[in-house]
């Protein structure tokens, strides 16, 4: 069985190396990767091959840096290529990014079995690129792996019972990563000079909705200045987050640094005292490392840590920001298995081989 995997971003990367190190194992599969080039800078990409020993991309496309119409137009023009001349039995796409849409648009049109891995989240927010994203990538797949059961019920009331696409809850896939990658966790060299022993919050901002609205990045900026007066946050930088805040003259005072590994983030959100992030995958891996998270964003996809009282949502407003921050005085408790048992990547491999002919 030949799978190819359709990957381009960061997050894409960590999702899957899981499933790359469970196909590795097995004689009878095989798998092509094809990296879209969306994320390109050496800390956004090649550090997570090398770190996370995922086999080297067969195919770079190289395109990023373009409008949402232009990236995912060329990366599915491109991608068709590739299929048709490596003619998969499945083409693996992760979570809700451009590349994610361009790669199964591109498998479903040539009618390619397609695995939509982290599938049935939604933010109930149309204006969210992601949203847009994962509807669609969600409705063209022949199997859809969802990380929770909340995710499940989402599909169901759409009607997804009713159609002939695959529903399996198969776990999360990044909390296998989270599992496996920790016990390789080495601090982050940026951070060699600086004293962080009473504890810090990690922080990361990105989304299009924080980074392209000025009013909320700037209360954003205000909000973590100020809380960086009583606890010391160390934010590794997104290469968006970096244009903007230089674009608006926006200055945050506090430990800025590279983007990191994951090796090293690991590192981070093992040992910091609580996360305050935007991110979709930070937000989850706070709750796998036992840390409180303020979700900078007005909604999110994973109601189940909210509803359980890990994380709480802020928005960008500076004064919940800072109460809620100045409530956590312990971490959370891991003590629920909303994510699966760590194995989730085996199943979704195991049911691809299941599902080849049918
Ligand atoms: C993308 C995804 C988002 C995901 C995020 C993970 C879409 C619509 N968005 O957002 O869902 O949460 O990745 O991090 O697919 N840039 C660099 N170097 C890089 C990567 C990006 O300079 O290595 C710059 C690009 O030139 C661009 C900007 O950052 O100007 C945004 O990159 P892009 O891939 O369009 O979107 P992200 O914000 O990274
Ligand atoms: N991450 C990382 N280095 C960083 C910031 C994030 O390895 O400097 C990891 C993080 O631990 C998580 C993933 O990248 O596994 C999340 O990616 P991101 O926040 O860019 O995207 P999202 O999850 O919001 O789509």
């Amino acid at each position: 069985m030949k799978i190819l995997t359709v990957i381009g971003a960061r997050p894409q990367f960590i999702k899957a190396a899981t499933v790359s190190r469970v196909i590795d194992t097995m004689d009878n599969v095989t798998e092509v990767i094809v990296h879209t080039g969306q994320h390109f800078d050496a800390n956004m990409s090649d550090i997570f091959f090398e770190q996370m020993e995922i086999p080297k991309p067969d195919y770079n496309l190289e395109i990023s840096s373009l409008s949402h119409g232009a990236m995912t137009g060329r990366q599915l023009e491109a991608i068709e290529r590739v299929l048709l001349e490596e003619k998969p039995d499945w083409v693996i796409v992760y979570g809700d990014t451009n590349s994610t849409l361009a790669g199964a648009l591109a498998a479903s049109k040539l009618h390619i079995k397609v695995a939509h891995v982290e599938a049935g989240l939604r933010s109930f927010n149309m204006k969210m690129p992601e949203e847009q994203n994962r509807i669609v990538t969600d409705r063209l797949s022949t199997i859809l792996f969802c990380p929770t059961q909340t995710a499940l019920d989402n599909l169901n009331n759409e009607g997804y019972t009713n159609l002939d696409i695959e529903t399996v809850v198969s776990g999360d896939v990044m909390y296998d990563a989270a599992l496996f990658y920790k016990q390789f966790s080495s601090m982050p060299e940026q951070l060699n000079n600086l004293d962080l022993s009473n504890g810090f919050v990690l922080s990361t901002i990105h989304r299009a909705e924080n980074t392209d609205d000025p009013a909320r990045l700037s209360e954003l900026v205000d909000s973590l200045n100020e809380l960086h007066k009583s606890t010391p946050v160390v934010m590794p930088l997104h290469p968006r987050t970096k244009k903007k805040l230089s674009d608006l003259g926006l200055t945050l005072n506090i430990h800025l640094i590279d983007p990191v590994g994951y090796l090293e983030m690991v590192y981070l959100l093992d040992n910091c005292s609580f996360v305050a992030s935007d991110s979709g995958g930070v937000q989850k891996e706070a709750y796998f490392f036992g840390k409180q998270c303020l979700i900078l964003r007005d909604e999110t996809e994973w109601v189940e840590l909210v509803k359980c009282g890990s994380n709480k949502i802020v928005g960008a407003n500076k004064q919940l920001i800072l109460e809620e921050a100045s409530k956590i005085s312990c971490n959370s408790k891991f003590n629920e298995k909303f994510y699966g048992d760590g194995k989730s990547a085996e199943g979704i491999v195991n049911s691809l081989i299941e599902f080849v002919n049918v």
